[in-house]
Parts: C-alpha cells; structure tokens; sequence
C-alpha cells in the first residue's frame, strides 16, 4: 500500500521539523561554545546529529512506501539564550512539542488506516520518551549545580562525555 498524500504531506512536514529541531540544536550548541561550556556544547552537537537520523528514518520511508519527498525552508533558530538552563528548559520544552507531532501523526496513520505507518511511527513514539527523559534530567542537573560554579564545571564535562549515539 502506496502512502495516502495526506500521510505523505504529514511525514514530509515531520521531516522539516527533525531538520529545525537539528537546527535549532546546533544554534544552542554554537551558545555553548561561545559562553566556554565545551561539553554541553559537544552534548548540543550529539543532539544535532540525532535529529538529523531521525529526519533521514522519515526521508528513506517515504520512498519505501512509493511517496516522495518534498523539503521545505527551515526557518531561522535563535542564537540568543539566557544561560544554559536556558537551553536545557528549551530543549525538554522543545522535545514535548515534538513529542505531540509524532502523537499527530500516528493519530493520522490510524485515521488513513495505514497499519505499517502505525508500526514504523512506534519507533518514534517509543524515542520521544527516551528523548523527553534526557531533556528532562539535564534540567534537573541545571537545578542542583546552579549557583555552585565547580559542579557546573562538573556538569560540564559529564554532558561532555556523551558518546556518538
Ligand atoms: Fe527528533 Fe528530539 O526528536
């Protein structure tokens, strides 16, 4: 079964805000470096990459499914932030609202009766509570160094060791 050009119209919308949400992270990560957090800067940059896999799961799908793909504009990410607790409240703010387009779009998949999108999209589904949990915790972690500069500089270098996913 072809996808539907609703479906096809929805995942391509979805590939667009992977590309932003990749966008948007390598603008906090480009913060990071100029306020000298290193690490959070490198986890940012993880991040980016991750978005960007997500974007190109939802790209190669389309054509498995006989669609295509059409991109759209990415619009411009913030460069300005507050501080990093900043970023890390951005960012679960951010993941939550991903979160409801992937909830949108299987509500699609079930209206279309399209069964293998409703199979692929749990991947998704499944990947945004990992998502909205790391999001979450970095938040926590911003709460309990705030105001005690050497366990920022230990939070630093732990955000910092997070590997390639
Ligand atoms: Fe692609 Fe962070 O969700």
């Amino acid at each position: 079964m072809e996808l539907s050009q609703k479906m096809q119209n929805a995942i391509n919308a979805q590939i667009q805000a992977e590309l932003y949400s990749a966008y948007l992270y390598l603008a906090m990560s480009a913060y990071c470096e100029d306020i000298n957090m290193p690490g959070y800067a490198r986890w940012m940059r993880v991040q980016t990459e991750e978005e960007m896999e997500h974007a190109m799961k939802f790209y190669h799908y389309v054509f498995e499914r006989g669609g295509r793909v059409f991109l759209e504009a990415i619009q411009k990410p913030q460069a300005e932030f507050d501080s990093p607790q900043d970023v890390a409240a951005q960012v679960y703010a951010h993941e939550q609202h991903v979160t409801d387009l992937i909830h949108q779009l299987y509500e699609l998949a079930l209206a279309e009766k399209d069964y293998a999108a409703q199979v692929f999209l749990q991947w998704y589904i499944d990947e945004q509570v990992e998502e909205e949990d790391n999001a979450r915790t970095i938040v926590e972690y911003f709460e309990m160094a705030a105001g005690h500069p050497n366990a920022m500089l230990m939070l630093d270098r732990k955000l910092g060791a997070r590997q390639d996913d």
